[in-house]
């Protein structure tokens, strides 16, 4: 089939990359001239594995194309996906201009049917939006040529991105047209095979399913961090509270880690567009403000750890910081945990020498040369000549060091941990001030 894509971010380029991977001829379409070229040349702007392989092979064997000609991906697809960002606006709620300007350009060029698929995360009512707009253009143009708007919603992991797309749990397609949906079958059958995971609906339920599930997700997260809290206070573990409840089939281990807060580009965004939502229609949407609050708070979690740990007194103090990106396995840095507890510390004059494995070019593309701020090449170099250290994100390499690594090259042998990586007994036998989440000091 031809697939054209509007957006290379990360959810575009993964849909483009898996969709040329099973044979189509799509192309990628950005306004970013400095990015196109670069994918042009086989240069890939996000860290995600697999994902450059996969550009690689299908770019060089002529199935995958990009481009800045929006006129050309309209001419190219059968099927128009658009995958493009919906920043938050001030307010907080989801802010659609892109999508509409893709709509706009479909409108104004498009020539014969076409099926518009909505991949972006959009508040519901947005493929009402696009189909307008669209409609609008056509007018315009004296044309009445038939289309298609349906909302296909993204459940990529970042980091695990190319698994959850070819290999998705559901594949929800909200369609209100047969020849819509048939054609989406028709798109997903190679990810389709062993049993039907396609979920159809109307076009509203989808884009909500999407609000839906990183709403239960995030709630986990702040339900779970509230409860760290309390068990931290009252004398308790969280981690054996956490494998007590999830044994409960009807709570499951999944998604219960507590940890220094969620971040990312989704959880954040999504949790405030839906808020948004609700109050224009009048809801006073509880759960989700608290969810968001309860989330604000926990990111500030690891500071008030610090600054206990040094009595309130980190001016002049060098603090390590383990772990840049809001989680591991991206190099993703947007609403990190890590930035939270970063301006916190130079606010408090403390210094940071910082570590992550693949983060340090984007965290030296955030923050630039500050004196305050010394990216380190190893894990073990960030540790020399710091007070302490902060673990942000829980990064597989950081799991296996030894706790004497702690005691021989920190000043003081404080290790506060935000993601729950080492055991409290052993970090204590070695002689380490060690606090986590939840469990006692
Ligand atoms: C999230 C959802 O998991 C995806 O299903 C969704 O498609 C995506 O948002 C999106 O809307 O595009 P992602 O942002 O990549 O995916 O990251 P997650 O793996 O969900 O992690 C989010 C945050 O929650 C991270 O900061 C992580 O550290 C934190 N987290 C996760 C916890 O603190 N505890 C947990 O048990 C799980």
């Amino acid at each position: 089939m031809k697939i054209t894509v509007f957006g290379s971010g990360y959810v575009g380029l993964v849909t483009g990359a898996c969709l040329a991977d099973v044979g189509n001829d799509v192309v990628c379409v950005d306004v970013d001239r400095d990015k196109i070229e670069k994918l042009r040349d086989g240069i890939v702007p996000i860290y995600e594995p697999g994902l450059g392989a996969m550009i690689e092979t299908n770019r060089v064997g002529g199935n995958l194309d990009f481009t800045t000609d929006a006129a050309r991906g309209v001419a190219h697809g059968n099927i128009l996906f658009i995958a493009v960002g919906t920043p938050p606006d001030e307010d907080g709620s989801a802010d659609l201009r892109y999508v509409m300007a893709v709509a706009q350009t479909i409108g104004i060029h498009m020539g014969e049917y076409k099926l518009i698929v909505n991949k972006s995360t959009v508040p519901v009512g947005t493929a009402d939006a696009v189909e307008s707009e669209i409609k609008k253009q056509l007018m315009a143009r004296n044309q009445s040529i038939d289309f298609d708007v349906c909302s296909n919603p993204e459940f990529l992991k970042e980091g695990a991105a190319i698994d959850d797309f070819t290999k998705a749990t559901r594949i929800v397609i909200g369609a209100e047209t047969a020849q819509a949906l048939e054609l989406m079958r028709e798109l997903y059958a190679p990810y389709n095979r062993n049993h039907d995971k396609i979920i159809a609906m109307d076009i509203r339920s989808a884009e909500l399913t999407k609000y839906a599930a990183n709403a239960m997700l995030a709630t986990k997260i702040s339900l779970m961090n509230e409860l760290a809290n309390i068990a931290e206070r009252i004398g308790a573990d969280i981690e054996h509270v956490r494998i007590g409840i999830g044994s409960d089939p009807r709570i499951g281990y999944h998604f219960i880690y507590p940890g220094c807060g969620y971040g990312g580009s989704c959880f954040p965004k999504d949790i405030r567009a839906l808020t948004r939502s609700a109050a224009s229609l009048g809801l006073d949407a509880g759960v989700l403000a608290a969810v968001e609050l309860v989330n604000e708070n926990q990111k500030q979690n690891l500071f008030a750890k610090v600054s206990d740990a040094f009595s309130g007194n980190l001016a002049g103090k060098t603090i390590a910081v383990w772990g840049l990106a809001f989680k591991p396995n991206t190099d993703d840095m947007r609403e990190a945990p890590s930035r939270t507890l970063m301006d916190s510390l130079w606010a408090a004059g403390a210094r940071v020498r910082a570590f992550d494995p693949k983060a340090m070019e984007e965290c030296s593309r955030i923050y630039g040369d500050r004196a305050d701020l010394v990216l380190c090449e190893t894990a073990i170099d960030a540790l020399h000549g710091s007070d302490a250290l902060v673990i942000c994100t829980e990064w597989k390499a950081f799991r296996t060091v030894e706790p004497s690594l702690f005691t021989h090259t920190l000043a003081h042998p404080i290790v506060i941990d935000g993601r729950n990586i080492y055991e409290p007994s052993r970090m204590r036998s070695a002689g380490i001030v060690y606090y986590s989440i939840g469990r006692q000091t």
